[in-house]
C-alpha cells in the first residue's frame, strides 16, 4: 500500500496535449476515480502512473519515492484493463499463477496464493477452465485475480467493466468495492460512467480536455460543482443548464449567466413557468419528462403522475426550488457562488 502524488504532469503526443499540468495526491489506501468523457486523458494519466508512458513534464511519486524514471516492473503496480487480456492457452489457475511464476515464487506458495485469491473472488470452481470456457464476468474476475495475486502496492483499473452487460456491471461494481474493503490497496479507477464513479469512488477527480476540473468526495462534487461541466457530468438525467438571456423568467438572475437546476429539483405546480410535454419516459419508480419552452428542453424527474397527463402536448407549470439553483458564468462556465 502506498500514496501516490501526481505533480504538475503534462503529456503531449505531437500537437495533442492529452494531460495538462495535472497535480493530485491520492492517499494511502484510497479508492480514487478518474471520471471524464472519452478522450479527456484518463487512460494517458493512468499509463503515466503505471510507467507505461513517460510524462512530457512533471513527476510521479509512489509513497515518498520519485518513480518518474522507473520501469513499470519496478513500481509494483497491477493494472486491469477493459479487455481481459488473459492468456487463452492457459487455465484460469495458470493465468492467476502466471505473475508469481515470473517472480519465481515457490510452487507451494503459488498454490496457496492462487487458492486464496480464487476464494476471495468466488472462482474456486473455475480454476481448471480456459478463458474461452468462461463468461465475460468470470473472465474479468480471473483478470482481477491475476492482478491482485502479486499483492501490489497500487491497483490501476482502466474501464474494467465496460465490456460487461448492465446487470453484471452492477454486480462486479459491488464486488470491486467489497474487494477494496477487504484488501485496502490504494486504487485508481478510470471510467466515463458517472454512476460507477459515484458508487465506487471515495473521491472523484473530474477531467475534461486533459484538465483536472474538480476533485472531492462524490456527494461534495455532486452538490457543490465548480463549473457547469462538472455540474452536468454528474447526475442522470443531467442538470438543466439554461441561458438566462433566453428566458424572461430568468432575467432576475442576471445577464450572461447560465442557470443550473437538477431535474429532481423542479416541481410541477398549478401556476408557474408554462411548458409543453414533448416526451415522457416511465422508468420503474420514476418518471422523466422532457418539456419544451422557447424551443429549449427542460428535463424534470418525478416519482409519479396520473397516466392521463403523460400525453405529449400536455401543458405543465413548473416551479424551481430557489435554494437548489446554481449559477454559472455563460462564457467560462465557472460557478458564481453566493
Ligand atoms: N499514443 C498516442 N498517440 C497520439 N495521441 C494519443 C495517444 N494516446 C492518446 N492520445 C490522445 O490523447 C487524448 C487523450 O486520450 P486518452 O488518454 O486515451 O483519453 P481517455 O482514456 O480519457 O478516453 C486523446 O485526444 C487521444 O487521441
Ligand atoms: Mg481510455
Amino acid at each position: 500500500m502506498a500514496s501516490v502524488k501526481i505533480e504538475n504532469v503534462t503529456k503531449k503526443f505531437g500537437n495533442v496535449v492529452a494531460v495538462k499540468d495535472l497535480s493530485l495526491e491520492i492517499n494511502e489506501g484510497e479508492f480514487m476515480v478518474f471520471l471524464g468523457p472519452s478522450g479527456c486523458g484518463k487512460t494517458t494519466m493512468l499509463r503515466i502512473i503505471a510507467g507505461l508512458e513517460a510524462p512530457t513534464e512533471g513527476k510521479i511519486y509512489i509513497g515518498d519515492k520519485d518513480v518518474t524514471n522507473l520501469t513499470p516492473k519496478q513500481r509494483n503496480i497491477a493494472m486491469v484493463f477493459q479487455s481481459y487480456s488473459l492468456y487463452p492457452h492457459l487455465s484460469a489457475y495458470d493465468n492467476i499463477a502466471f505473475p508469481l511464476r515470473i517472480a519465481r515464487e515457490k510452487k507451494d506458495d503459488i498454490k496457496k496464493r492462487v487458492i486464496e485469491t480464487a476464494e476471495l473472488l468466488s472462482i474456486e470452481d473455475l480454476l481448471h477452465k480456459r478463458p474461452r470456457e468462461l463468461s465475460g464476468g468470470q473472465s474479468q474476475r480471473v483478470a482481477v485475480g491475476r492482478a491482485i495475486v502479486r499483492e501490489p502496492t497500487l491497483f490501476l483499473f482502466d474501464e474494467p467493466l465496460s465490456n460487461l452487460d448492465a446487470k453484471l456491471r452492477v454486480q462486479m461494481r459491488a464486488e470491486l468495492a467489497h474487494l477494496h474493503n477487504e484488501l485496502g490497496v490504494t486504487s485508481v479507477y478510470v471510467t466515463h460512467d458517472q454512476v460507477e464513479a459515484m458508487t465506487l469512488g471515495q473521491r472523484i477527480a473530474v477531467l475534461k480536455d486533459g484538465l483536472l476540473h474538480q476533485v472531492g468526495k462524490p456527494m461534495e462534487v455532486y452538490k457543490d460543482p465548480n463549473n457547469a461541466f462538472v455540474a452536468s457530468f454528474l447526475g442522470s438525467p443531467p442538470m438543466n443548464l439554461l441561458e438566462t438571456s433566453k428566458f424572461d423568467f430568468l432575467s432576475k438572475y442576471g445577464k450572461d449567466r447560465i442557470l443550473g437546476i437538477r431535474p429532481e429539483d423542479i416541481e410541477i405546480a398549478d401556476t408557474g413557468i408554462e411548458t409543453t410535454l414533448n416526451v415522457a419516459e416511465v422508468i420503474g419508480g420514476e418518471i422523466i419528462l422532457y418539456l419544451k419552452l422557447n424551443g429549449e428542453t427542460i428535463t424534470i424527474k418525478i416519482d409519479s403522475l396520473e397516466e392521463s397527463r403523460l400525453k405529449p402536448g400536455n401543458k405543465f407549470n413548473l416551479k424551481f426550488e430557489e435554494d437548489k439553483i446554481y449559477l454559472f458564468n455563460a462564457d467560462t462556465g465557472e460557478r458564481i457562488r453566493g
